[in-house]
């Protein structure tokens, strides 16, 4: 790479982040945020990095799709056999982080992670294009494969055998839900004199702090 990469920079100023108006509920705010992304962000604004670790305590993160924001927590769908479910199975401690350029915010959220009930992940999986289904089924997610040709070779039998048939959803498909317990608002200010509130888990309440950018 040649390119001077140290001159790329910009000032962030889209909006600040002042204690009177993050409010006392980081989950009313997470919906706020999360409902000016969709609005201004046209490419993926559900997208978030999900970080996990192995059974080393080696980090892993890769981006997947927020699929519902509810009282249970922040809901994604995956392969359950995927290097991350594997992961999650030893170790059900994960983080979020989402990031909106266009708005100069990210959101850290951190918690455990349970699967979310069979049903839902049927009625989710039900909910989805067919091809997308049908990728489900056919591929092995984090599996090494021998070449591209396998792969839509097992597509293309998957797709006969449900020819006119509903595709179910595989068992080894679902959803993941993780439940928070520190949720940190990053809002970019200019001169890097960004706000950061955070909100921990105390008991049944969140305890709100302010950290240095
Ligand atoms: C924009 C975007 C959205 C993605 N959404 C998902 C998703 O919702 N679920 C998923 O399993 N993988 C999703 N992926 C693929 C993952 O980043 C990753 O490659 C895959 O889950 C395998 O990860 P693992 O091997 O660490 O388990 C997405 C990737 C991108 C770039």
């Amino acid at each position: 790479m040649n390119r001077d990469l140290h001159s790329i920079r910009r000032d962030y100023q889209f909006d600040d982040l002042l204690e009177e108006h993050a409010g006392q509920d980081p989950l009313t705010l997470f919906d706020t945020w999360l409902e000016k992304a969709i609005d201004a962000c046209p490419d993926d604004p559900t997208a978030m990095v999900l970080s996990t670790l192995d059974s080393k305590g080696f980090p892993h993160a890769r981006v997947v799709l927020l699929k519902q924001r509810n009282d249970a927590g922040f809901s994604f769908f995956t392969n359950y056999d995927s290097e991350k479910g594997q992961q999650l199975a030893q170790n059900n401690q994960a983080c979020m982080t989402f990031f909106w350029p266009t708005l100069s915010r990210q959101i850290r959220v951190e918690g455990t992670i349970e699967k979310v009930a069979q049903s839902v992940s049927e009625d989710y999986f039900a909910s989805r294009p067919r091809g997308s289904q049908l990728a489900a089924r056919t591929s092995n997610q984090s599996r090494v494969i021998a070449n591209r040709e396998a792969l839509q070779q097992a597509f293309d039998k998957e797709e006969k055998a449900f020819d006119g048939r509903d595709v179910p959803c595989p068992e080894n498909w679902g959803g993941y839900v993780l439940k928070p317990t520190f949720i940190e608002f990053w809002q970019g200010r200019p001169s890097r004199l960004h706000d950061r509130i955070c909100f921990t888990q105390q008991d049944n309440d969140w305890l709100i702090t302010r950290k240095a950018p």
